[in-house]
């Protein structure tokens, strides 16, 4: 969900090598359509000039607390009343130890100390080497900081710019972005657990051959992001796709239909929405060989026999949890024609409050979609559009029947 158009930010910048990704963060957040007030310490400066970030952003920088443009001479107060949210990224070890013990000698820990509590959220986006990050100094700075109701976002794992290799990297700006996102969005879903479904399963003939449904994953990992966006705790049984997986959801990796059934079977009891995106194989082979089966000239093909695979959204919604209303099932419905019809007829065999239909062919591997709600009361369009945005208009209606 695009929650930051017309947002306006503060972005703060302190000393660290992390500030060549608030360079790229700044051009996200006003792409994004929020505005960007851009605030930089002088050890910021030392890694990113102030023209960069103001070509940026498209307005002056700030640097210092005597910045005598302002009319009252207090750029620390009118800053931060201006602002929806101040977001320090990169905060440095430095300027966390400053925010904890509210110093205020310079202009941004200053703004950070003189923002409205209640109504200008505090963010921070650390950025350190791993010795830094682990030191107990730190941590317990991190802690304090939370308590004292700033919102620390995670660190990254991984090579740093020292050379050695840990915790404690910035995150990358797609990831404090799609936080930010999620910070501003309703938290329709906050303390549900959501499984989701993505994907097609890939049924084997013999190592090299297989076969498939013709499932990109978009839709399935759309909704998980909407869901997580929604402040659900969600996980993603994936069969073989190649996607991302969206920020803070759990993923894990299927290949076969009845792979994706154990996998279901060993979440849903924790969960208390059940969506299922995926595109599973009706059938898999009876048998599969060990070594490829080997075209021998002869001009006969190999004689392949099916076995019908699990159907997962049927069992889900046919347990006590889904009949008695603590588990909320939907399913998917991929048509050639007669939308309605068949998502209506599915519906009922599959014994699912909420049915959503789409025409497959003009949405396969592409961005967007058109979705049929189908429900007790009827059915409802919602036209052709992104499928994040699909995705986000999905987790609305599904809280809303909860
Ligand atoms: O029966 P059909 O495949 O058309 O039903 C589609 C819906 O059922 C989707 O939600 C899909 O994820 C789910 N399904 C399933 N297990 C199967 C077949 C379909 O969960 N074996």
């Amino acid at each position: 969900m695009n929650t930051l158009a017309g947002k306006h930010l503060v972005l703060g910048l302190s000393g660290g090598i992390a500030c060549y990704k608030a360079a790229e963060l700044c051009r996200a957040l006003v792409k994004a359509g929020a505005s960007v007030q851009v605030v930089m310490t002088e050890a910021a400066e030392h890694f990113m000039t102030a023209v960069t970030m103001q070509a940026l952003s498209g307005r002056a920088v700030y640097t210092s607390q005597w910045d005598a443009r302002e009319a009252n001479n207090m750029a620390h107060i009118n800053l931060s009343r201006e602002a929806d949210a101040i977001v320090v990224a990169p905060a440095s070890a430095d300027f966390l130890a400053k925010l904890l013990h509210g110093r205020a000698d310079d202009l941004l820990s200053l703004m950070c100390l003189a923002r409205p509590i209640e109504s200008v959220p505090l963010l921070v986006a650390p950025a350190m080497n791993r010795e830094m990050w682990a030191n107990p100094a730190t941590q317990r700075n991190v802690a304090q900081l939370k308590v004292d109701g700033v919102h620390v976002l995670d660190v990254g794992q991984g090579d740093q710019a020292c050379g050695e290799t840990g915790d404690g990297r910035m995150l990358e700006a797609a990831e404090i972005l799609e936080d930010l996102q999620a910070f501003f969005a309703p938290q329709l879903l906050a303390g549900k657990a959501v499984l989701v479904t993505a994907g097609p399963t890939y049924e084997a003939i013999d190592p090299v051959r297989g076969i498939t449904n013709l499932s990109s994953g978009k839709m399935g990992f759309a909704i998980a992001r909407a869901a997580r966006q929604a402040g659900a705790e969600v996980t993603v049984i994936a069969g073989p796709v190649s996607l991302a997986t969206p920020r803070g959801v759990r993923r894990i990796d299927v290949r076969s239909a009845q792979d994706m059934f154990n996998a279901v079977q060993a979440q849903v009891a924790q969960s208390q929405i059940f969506i299922a995106t995926a595109a599973v194989a009706d059938w898999r082979p009876d048998t599969q060989a060990d070594q490829k089966i080997k075209k021998d000239g002869s001009g006969q093909t190999p004689q392949l026999a099916f076995i019908e695979n699990p159907d997962i959204l049927a069992s889900v919604a046919q347990s006590d949890r889904a009949q008695n209303g603590a588990l909320f099932c939907v399913g998917f419905a991929a048509e050639s024609h007669d939308l309605l019809a068949h998502a209506t007829a599915k519906r009922l065999r599959k014994q699912v409050p909420l049915l959503v239909g789409n025409i497959g062919p003009s949405t396969f591997g592409q961005d967007d979609n058109a979705l049929l709600l189908v429900d007790a009361k009827g059915a409802t369009e919602l036209p052709r559009a992104s499928k994040q945005d699909l995705a986000d208009d999905l987790i609305a209606e599904i809280a809303r029947r909860l």
